[in-house]
């Protein structure tokens, strides 16, 4: 198996909130649906609703996706 991606295991791109393994691909895919806060990326998925440290980072995906 070695050399292979594990199955079943979604690419999610580099963690961007270490709290709760959000990755930035994930972000993405929820800012393309629509969500344009951190406040609504929180509801989805969980990132930036404990130790807040990754709130500078969910932003600055947001300024890009509303390009
Ligand atoms: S790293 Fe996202 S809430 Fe802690």
């Amino acid at each position: 198996m070695a050399g292979r991606p594990c199955e079943g295991v979604e690419d999610q791109g580099s963690i961007v909130c270490a709290c709760f393994q959000v990755g930035e691909k994930r972000i993405r895919r929820v800012l393309d649906q629509g969500s344009q806060s951190v406040e609504s990326l929180g509801r989805h998925l969980g990132c930036g609703t404990n130790c807040g440290s990754c709130i500078p980072e969910l932003k600055a995906l947001i300024a890009k996706s509303k390009g």
